[in-house]
């Protein structure tokens, strides 16, 4: 197969959802249609169990399997899917963040009673900001939930999106009757007897066809019919470039427990989802099509023997190929390597592959060359644009509980940070280091990491902090720079990119820094330029 069409055929996405929403489920069911997996159940399950947010053993155990579910792989209709999973959990935001700057599209799956959540809604804003298709998936037809023109209006007014949709329940939870699919045109009928069924499907050419009532009913027919006039009176019609550019998002209706509306889902995910997408450097915008090599680490995930402490890290591929044995640039540390034994992803299964296209995900085994966001080229000096960092939402200073052991604990921020897990702040004033968190959990994940893969020991002490605010003064040189450094030198730190920080203690301070010294900028992420 060409070059060409082996980028044309790839989709690699991530699916994105408040948690319990059904990204889980969805998963397994777009496994099942890929013939990827045989039963359902067979994906392991790496959710953090409910109530077990104090329990760190769990996420050891979540940490353990993930590297198998961290790209699931399959072929369908001749389109190769890269899933590219994202921890569902809150703590871990961070971790579903970066993904997201190595997916081509997303889905986003909403559960039909509980409508747009939180979670969501902070994904969702990210994926806006990077102009990344979406497709969303209502979930959970089969029970009770909000009408589907509320929810819609819902998804438009905290989304901030427009959408179109693509197919419409009839009915819903008890009187669910099953989805007209705007796309093909047909009926595709809930049998509420084995609510297994998946293969009901009725053409309708017409809506108006009195083979509607025979099928549906009379009084769910008019209702259908109704609905489908007011859906073309307010919805936009579906417009493929809209939605590659970000600003329509297909809407689709469904089951995933029940295997229901799944199979449309996948159908038009594929003809309409983009393949690999040129991609942004601090130079250059690279386009998959271009022969050589590009790719960058989104992900880092470590052993968990810890006698082996190699680590796997995640590249994304953005242009040319990426060949077992040739040698590549490290672009931050100007070095070339090789790779003897890349992993490509495939269903829950990794295994050495000779070659990757734009699009793939290859797992490549580091002793500690790789931080998140490098670069990997042929030669050229690039870097892609870095990956974000958000304000933590937790702050605390991390203390060395083992002095004869300062060095491993050192080495052991270092490495942990370089994964992702949180982030260092180091203070300007007196070097005491910082952790900054989004959630408390992953406090325990580093002390028992630390212990367990370093041999170190830390205790953790509070720090009022609210807010990591990193400062750009419109003049370094200015007056006023110097004067919000003298009376603000307590709080600022320096992040691991060496970019300066301002810890705030509340949205006051900010306020008020903000009125006092105008000309030095404040922003909530790392990349502001
Ligand atoms: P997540 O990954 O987004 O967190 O959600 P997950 O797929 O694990 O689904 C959360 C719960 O919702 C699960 O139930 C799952 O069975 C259920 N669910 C998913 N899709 C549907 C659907 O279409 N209809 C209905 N009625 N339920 C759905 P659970 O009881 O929390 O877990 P389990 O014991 O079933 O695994």
């Amino acid at each position: 197969m060409s070059f060409l069409k082996e980028i044309e055929r790839r989709r690699t996405f991530g699916i994105i959802s408040h948690p319990d929403a059904g990204k889980t489920t969805l998963t397994e069911k777009l496994l099942l249609f890929g013939g990827a997996i045989q039963e359902a159940g067979a994906v392991k399950n790496n959710k953090i169990k409910k109530g077990a947010t104090s329990d760190f053993m769990e996420i050891e155990r979540q940490r353990g399997i993930s590297v198998s579910t961290s790209v699931l792989a399959f072929i369908y209709k001749d389109k190769k899917i890269n899933i590219l999973d994202t921890p569902g959990h809150k703590d871990f935001a961070e971790d579903t963040f970066r993904t997201l700057t190595a997916v081509d599209s997303v889905i986003v799956v909403i559960d039909v009673a509980k409508g747009v959540e939180e979670q969501t809604e902070k994904l969702v804003a990210v994926c806006r900001m990077r102009k990344i298709p979406i497709l969303v998936f209502i979930n959970k037809l089969d029970r009770e939930g909000k009408d589907a023109f509320d929810l819609m209006d819902e998804v438009e007014q905290k989304l901030g999106l427009t959408v179109t949709p693509m197919s419409f329940p009839i009915g819903m939870g008890y009187d669910f009757q099953g989805i007209y699919n705007i796309w093909e045109k047909n009926i595709n009928l809930f049998s509420s007897d084995s609510r297994k069924n998946i293969d009901d499907v009725v053409a309708i050419s017409d809506v108006q066809s009195p083979e509607l009532e025979k099928i549906i009913g009379q009084k769910p027919a008019d209702e259908l019919r109704e609905n489908l006039e007011l859906l073309t009176e307010v919805y936009p019609p579906f417009d493929r470039q809209d939605y590659l550019d970000g600003k329509l998002q297909p809407v689709f209706f469904g089951s995933a427990l029940n295997n229901f509306g799944v199979r449309e889902l996948l159908d038009c995910f594929v003809e309409i989802a983009p393949s690999p997408r040129p991609k942004e450097s601090e130079t250059r915008l690279v386009n998959p099509t271009e022969e050589k090599l590009s790719g960058f680490v989104f992900k880092i995930h470590a052993n968990m023997d810890p006698k082996h402490r190699d680590r796997l890290a995640f590249v994304k591929i953005v242009s040319g190929t990426f060949e077992r044995n040739k040698p590549y640039l490290h672009v931050r540390q100007g070095k070339n390597l090789k790779f003897s034994s890349p992993n490509a992803f495939f269903a829950e299964k990794k295994e050495i592959v000779d070659i990757s296209y734009p699009g793939d995900i290859v797992g490549l085994h580091d002793t500690g060359n790789f931080k998140i966001g490098d670069t990997l080229t042929e030669g050229e000096q690039m870097s892609f644009k870095g990956i974000p960092s958000f304000s933590p939402e937790h702050f605390r200073y991390i203390n060395n509980a083992d002095p004869l052991k300062a060095k491993q604990l050192d080495k052991g921020i270092d490495q942990l940070m370089d994964e992702g897990v949180a982030q260092l702040f180091t203070l300007e004033m007196n070097n005491r280091k910082i952790i900054g968190t989004v959630g408390a959990l992953q406090y325990e994940v580093i002390q028992y990491r630390l212990e367990h893969e370093y041999g170190a020991k830390c205790t953790y002490e509070n720090f009022p902090v609210h807010k990591a605010c990193w400062v750009k003064p419109t003049d370094p040189k200015s007056e006023e720079f110097k004067e919000f450094r003298r009376i603000k030198q307590k709080f600022l730190a320096h992040d691991k990119y060496k970019q300066l920080v301002f810890l705030a203690d509340s949205d006051f301070t900010i306020q008020m820094t903000q009125s006092k010294f105008p000309n030095v900028k404040l922003f909530f992420t790392s990349e502001f330029d």
